[in-house]
């Protein structure tokens, strides 16, 4: 097994931001697979924002979210508010061995884990392995060949291109997303759909602030320095490419 480190690591910073978005603003592209009764696993769950929508289209049905970060499944968990319908649990677990039988699940999703495994494959297995036979399983990953950044300097360039090094010393995958495809074939699923969008963050200072620390903690003071000046820009957009992937587990 390789060594992996999570880039954006466990900070209150990092985990602010996950906990921003919500299973409308990033889930939508498996919707239409979601439906009253299903029980589902969201596999890297993170503070369980995305994961509380999930529960909500699926209810009465379960919804799990899994995690390998122990205070993300404690913010995850008191995030459940007191009139949740109580069809939503969290539990810390690692995605290359999951803590459930083989075929549980009719909807196995993840949402921004795959670019930072060094073993994709493995963990695509396991999915595969709690998904149950004609099950669906639904990825979503960036990938950053597809930025879209103003205004352009050879600063940040720069800047981008040590973050890219940070994350592929992490063991992660920047180009995860175009890759989710042909892993999920590789893994043994069927029906492949792809598709891409873009998200713009609503200021340079949400993502360039975020982008920073994580810079500055592996010591790459340079590259924080240009993300932070370049969020004092006005007019500019970060607008991020992030592909997913939905397929079928065969019969
Ligand atoms: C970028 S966050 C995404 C969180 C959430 N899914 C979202 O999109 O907001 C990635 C999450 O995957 C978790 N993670 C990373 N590697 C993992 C592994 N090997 N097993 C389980 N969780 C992992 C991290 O702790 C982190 O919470």
């Amino acid at each position: 097994m390789n060594d992996t480190t999570y880039t954006p690591g466990h900070s209150q910073n990092a985990s602010d931001f996950m906990a921003k978005r919500s299973f409308a603003s990033h889930g939508q592209f498996f919707a239409q697979h979601l439906s009253p009764g299903l029980s589902v696993l969201d596999c890297g769950c993170g503070p369980g924002s995305i994961t509380l929508g999930i529960a909500a289209a699926v209810y009465p049905g379960n919804t799990v979210g899994i995690d390998f970060g122990e205070s993300q499944i404690a913010r995850a968990k008191a995030a459940i508010s007191g009139t949740s319908p109580g069809n939503v649990s969290f539990q810390t677990a690692a995605c290359y061995s999951l803590p459930f039988p083989t075929d549980t699940f009719d909807r196995v999703f993840s949402h921004a884990l795959f670019e930072h495994l060094s073993e994709p494959a493995r963990a695509m297995a396991e999915l595969r392995r709690v998904l149950k036979p004609n099950g669906i399983v639904g990825l979503c990953s960036p990938d950053w060949g597809g930025f879209i950044l103003s205004p352009p300097s050879d600063a940040l360039t720069q800047a981008v291109l040590s973050y890219r090094t940070l994350q592929t010393r992490n063991g992660g995958d920047v180009e995860a997303g175009r890759k989710l495809g042909a892993n999920l074939m590789a893994a043994g699923f069927e029906a492949i759909q792809m598709s891409a969008r873009y998200e713009c963050y609503p200021t340079l200072g949400f993502i360039g602030e975020y982008l920073a620390r994580q810079l500055e903690g592996a010591g790459d003071i340079a590259s924080a320095h240009t993300f932070r000046e370049w969020a004092r820009s006005n007019g500019g957009m970060f607008a991020q490419a992030w592909v997913s992937a939905v397929a079928r587990k065969p019969a």
